[in-house]
């Protein structure tokens, strides 16, 4: 049976991080759906439209990822899908408190559903979309650290250039 696989987050923006992450997903899992959650407390600096977009772009040229959106609980979501499996990305141990506990939670809500943890390559491992809108926002040059098309909405969005 294929496996469907889920990877939720805020992706505001999307990174290097993020993408690399996407790849060894796709690689791992029959299908691969990114999915942006909604959620209006977090004060984006992007729509989720414009953050499904930027995902869609970043990840046309793999095959078996698909991008959308979601509201609410995860693991309904999940479930919708067929999904059997969530991935999520540790970059250091200060992201492992809170997907562990996010994963125990999510374990007591959907039994059924695994949670699969990767770890992007080094290169990425200190990058998150907070400090790269903020470093972005400062000046300071983050190609290399987002898509192209990303670096593009950022100039536009942050610097109003296009
Ligand atoms: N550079 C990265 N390498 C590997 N995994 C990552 C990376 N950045 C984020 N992730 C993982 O992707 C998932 C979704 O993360 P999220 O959308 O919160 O990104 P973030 O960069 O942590 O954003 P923020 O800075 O707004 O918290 C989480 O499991 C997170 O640990
Ligand atoms: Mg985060």
């Amino acid at each position: 049976m294929p496996v469907k696989a889920l990877y939720p987050g805020t992706f505001d923006p999307p990174t290097n991080g993020h993408v690399d992450l996407i790849q060894r997903g796709a690689k791992l899992f029959d299908h691969l759906t990114v999915a942006v959650l909604n959620n209006p407390v977090k004060n984006p600096l992007f729509t989720v439209a414009e953050r499904v977009e930027m995902l869609t772009e970043a990840t046309a040229s793999i095959g078996n990822v698909s991008v959308s959106m979601f509201d609410g609980l995860m693991v309904a979501f999940a479930r919708q899908l067929g999904a059997t499996a969530v991935l999520r990305g540790i970059r250091a141990i200060s992201d492992y408190e809170h997907e562990f506990q996010m994963a125990l939670m999510n374990r007591r809500l959907a039994p059924e559903i695994e949670s699969v943890f990767l770890q992007p390559a080094g290169r990425y491992s200190f990058v998150s979309s907070r400090m790269v809108k903020e470093v972005f926002s400062f000046g300071g040059d983050v190609t290399g650290l987002v898509p192209p098309n990303v670096l593009k909405r950022l100039r536009t969005r942050i610097n109003g250039k296009s």
